[in-house]
C-alpha cells in the first residue's frame, strides 16, 4: 500500500466511532471548563491516569477557581503536588495562574497563541486546552498519537527527535477534521492508549487493521522508532538529618537542579559511595559543627530514586546535636517537628521519612 496516498484518506470517522464504544470515564472530560482541563494535562504530564487522578481531584477541590491557585502560596502548591515529580509543573501552573488572573482579568485566555503563552505550556497542552474546551483545530500530539500514526502509516522518523514532531504535525493537520476538534483529539488519544498500545497491540479487532502499514508488513514491535537517550548520571546524596530535641535543620533547594524550591535536609553530594568517616574527612562538616558533640544515631539503608536522566542515592545519617542555633549551616531553618509536615519535600526524602523515623506523624 503506497504511504503516501494513504495519508489522505480520512481516520476521524472511524476513530470517533471507536472512541464512543470505548472511552474511559473520566473527570476532566466531563467539563469544558478551560481552566480544569488544563489542570488535568499538566498533572497528566508524565504521569499515568491512574495516578494523575487522585492529583487533579485533590487540586480541583483545594483551588476549584484559577483565583483559589493564584491566591495560595508556593509551598501549599508545591506541598499538594508532592510526590508527582516533575516539580516546575507546580511552579510553572501556579505562576501561569497568576498571570491569567493579573494579565486575563481572571478569563482563561481563548486563543491557541495566548493559551501557549503561558508559562509552562507548549504545544501539546496549548493544543488540548483549544480543542477540548474550545473545540479548536489544533491536534494534539503524545505518546499514544505517535506511537499510532507511525504504525499506521509506516513512519520510521525516531520519534524524540525535532524532525518527527514537524512531519508529524503536519500528518496530523491533514487528518484533523473541520468539526469535532475535541473528540477527534481525545479519541486519537484514547486510541493510543488502550487499543494501540505499546506491547500486544490489539489488532485483531482493530478498525484500522486493513489499511495498518506496521500490521500488513508484520511490524508492530519495530513501530514506533526511538532514538537511543543518553546514558543516565549517577549521583550520590549524603543527607545529615542534625537534630536537637524535637528540632531539626532544613534548607530550600535554590540552585538550577532537581526539586527546585523543595524542602531537604543539609546536603553533600559526591561523585561515589562514601561511608560516614570519609564524608566527615573529605567535608567541612566539621567545621559546620563548630566543636559540638554529636552522636550518630542512625544510618539508614540506601534509598535508590530513578528520574528521567539520572539515578539518586541517598543515604541519611541522623545527627543528634546539642545546639542547632550555633551550628556553621547556612541558608538553613530550624523547624520543630510537628510543623515538618508543613513543607513540601522530594518523594524520596518522604519516603525515608516514613519508613524510618516518626516525624511525618507527630500531632501539631
Ligand atoms: N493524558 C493526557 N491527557 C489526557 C486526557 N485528556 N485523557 C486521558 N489521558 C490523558
Amino acid at each position: 500500500m503506497p504511504k503516501s496516498i494513504d495519508r489522505f484518506i480520512p481516520i476521524h470517522p472511524q476513530l470517533i466511532n471507536w472512541y464512543k464504544e470505548n472511552k474511559r470515564n473520566l473527570p476532566w472530560r466531563k467539563t469544558t471548563d478551560p481552566y480544569l482541563i488544563w489542570l488535568s494535562e499538566i498533572i497528566l504530564q508524565q504521569t499515568r491516569v491512574a495516578q494523575g487522578m487522585a492529583y487533579y481531584q485533590k487540586f480541583s477541590q483545594h483551588y476549584p477557581t484559577v483565583f483559589d491557585l493564584a491566591n495560595a502560596t508556593e509551598d501549599e502548591v508545591m506541598k499538594d503536588w508532592q510526590g508527582l515529580g516533575y516539580y516546575s509543573r507546580a511552579r510553572n501552573l501556579h505562576a501561569a495562574a497568576k498571570s491569567i488572573v493579573n494579565d486575563h482579568g481572571g478569563s482563561f485566555p481563548k486563543e491557541y497563541q495566548a493559551i501557549r503563552a503561558l508559562k509552562g505550556v507548549g504545544h501539546y497542552t496549548a493544543a488540548a486546552v483549544a480543542s477540548f474546551a474550545f473545540d479548536l483545530p489544533y491536534p494534539v500530539l503524545d505518546g499514544n498519537v505517535y506511537r499510532f500514526l507511525s504504525r499506521l502509516y509506516g513512519i520510521d522518523i525516531p520519534i524524540n527527535t525535532p524532525a518527527a514532531q514537524k512531519e508529524f504535525l503536519e500528518l496530523a493537520e491533514k487528518l484533523m477534521p473541520n468539526q469535532q476538534a475535541a473528540e477527534f483529539n481525545q479519541a486519537i488519544m484514547e486510541f493510543g492508549a488502550l487499543q494501540c498500545v505499546p506491547k500486544n497491540p490489539k489488532c485483531s479487532n482493530c478498525p484500522f487493521q486493513s489499511r495498518c502499514f506496521a500490521y500488513s508488513e508484520n511490524k508492530v514491535d519495530f513501530f514506533p522508532v526511538k532514538k537511543k537517550a543518553a546514558k543516565q548520571k549517577h549521583r550520590y546524596f549524603n543527607y545529615f538529618v542534625l537534630q536537637a530535641e524535637s528540632e531539626v535543620l532544613i534548607t530550600q533547594r535554590t540552585q538550577k537542579d532537581i526539586w527546585h524550591k523543595l524542602y531537604e535536609f543539609p546536603l553533600i553530594e559526591s561523585k561515589k559511595k562514601q561511608n560516614f568517616e570519609s564524608l566527615l574527612s573529605l567535608s567541612d562538616i566539621h567545621d559546620k559543627l563548630k566543636g559540638q558533640n554529636f552522636v550518630l544515631e542512625s544510618q539508614s539503608e540506601d534509598y535508590k530514586h530513578i528520574l528521567s536522566h539520572q539515578i539518586i542515592h541517598a543515604r541519611f545519617y541522623q545527627l543528634k546535636v546539642e545546639d542547632l542555633n550555633s551550628l556553621g549551616f547556612t541558608e538553613c531553618e530550624i523547624v520543630n517537628l510537628s510543623e515538618f509536615e508543613k513543607y513540601p519535600i522530594p518523594k524520596l526524602l518522604e519516603n525515608y521519612l516514613r519508613q524510618e523515623t516518626n516525624f511525618l506523624s507527630l500531632p501539631s
